[in-house]
C-alpha cells in the first residue's frame, strides 16, 4: 500500500460522522474574501472545487447558478456532492477533467495535506483546465520557521493534519513547470496559535 493510499483511507475515515476533526466547512464567502476572487466568481459560469470538505461551499456555488465540478481524495466526500455536480472526479482520475473549460478552480486548505507529487498531479491537469482567461485560486501554507518548509512531506499523519509547508516561491517553481503562471500573492496571513502562516495565489495559464 503506498501513502497517498493509505491518506484516502484516512480521509474517508474522516469523512465519516464520528470523525469530523479534519474536515473544514468553509462558507463560500470566507473563501472568496480570503482568495480575493469575488469578481472571478461573479463573471465565472463554470467551476471546479478541488478538496470539498463537508460539500457546504459546494452547495453554495450551485446555489448562485454555477456549474460545478468537484475533485476529491475520498468517495465519501465526493458522496455529498453526487446530487449537485455536474460531475465529480476521484484525484486520482484527475486526468479525465476536461481541458480549457473552466473559468474559476477553487483549492482550499487542500495544498497543505498533500504530498509534493499529488501536488504536482493537481498543476499538471488543473492548469490545463483553465479557459483562456480563466483563474485557478490555490491556498497554500507556510511554516513560520523556514527550515520547516518545502520538504515533501510524505508522512501520512503529517499530511491529515496540514503540515505540509511551502513557500510560494517553491510553489511558483511548481506552478511554472506545469505551464502556469503566478498573476497574484496574497500578503502573509498568520495562524492565531500555530507557529504557521497561510497564502492564497491566483495562476492562470501561459
Ligand atoms: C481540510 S478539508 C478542506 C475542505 C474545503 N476546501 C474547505 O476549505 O472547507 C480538505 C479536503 O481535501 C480533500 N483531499 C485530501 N487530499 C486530497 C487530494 N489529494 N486531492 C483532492 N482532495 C483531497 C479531503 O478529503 C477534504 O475534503
Amino acid at each position: 500500500m503506498n501513502d497517498e493510499k493509505t491518506v484516502g483511507e484516512l480521509w474517508d475515515k474522516f469523512h465519516t460522522s464520528e470523525e469530523k476533526h479534519y474536515i473544514s466547512d468553509n462558507p463560500l464567502k470566507t473563501i472568496l474574501d480570503l482568495s480575493n476572487i469575488n469578481e472571478e466568481f461573479e463573471d465565472a459560469k463554470t467551476v471546479i472545487e478541488i478538496g470539498v470538505g463537508t460539500a457546504r461551499c459546494s452547495k453554495e456555488i450551485v446555489n448562485q447558478g454555477k456549474e460545478l465540478h468537484c475533485v476529491d481524495i475520498s468517495t465519501l466526500a465526493l458522496s455529498k456532492v453526487a446530487r449537485i455536480a455536474q460531475w465529480s472526479y476521484l484525484s486520482e482520475y484527475m486526468n479525465h477533467i476536461p481541458k480549457n473549460y473552466f473559468d474559476l478552480v477553487i483549492e482550499f486548505l487542500v495544498a497543505p495535506h498533500i504530498s509534493d507529487e499529488e501536488l504536482n498531479r493537481h498543476l499538471k491537469y488543473v492548469i490545463p483546465s483553465l479557459k483562456e482567461k480563466g483563474t485557478f485560486s490555490l491556498q497554500i501554507t507556510f511554516n513560520r520557521d523556514p527550515d520547516l518548509n518545502n520538504q515533501n512531506i510524505q508522512n501520512p499523519i503529517t499530511l491529515i493534519s496540514g503540515l505540509s509547508c511551502r513557500t510560494p516561491e517553491y510553489v511558483t517553481s511548481m506552478i511554472e513547470a506545469n505551464g502556469g503562471e503566478v498573476t497574484w500573492v496574497s500578503d502573509p496571513n498568520y495562524h492565531d496559535t500555530l507557529n504557521l502562516g497561510w497564502h492564497t495565489m491566483k495562476i492562470r495559464r501561459v
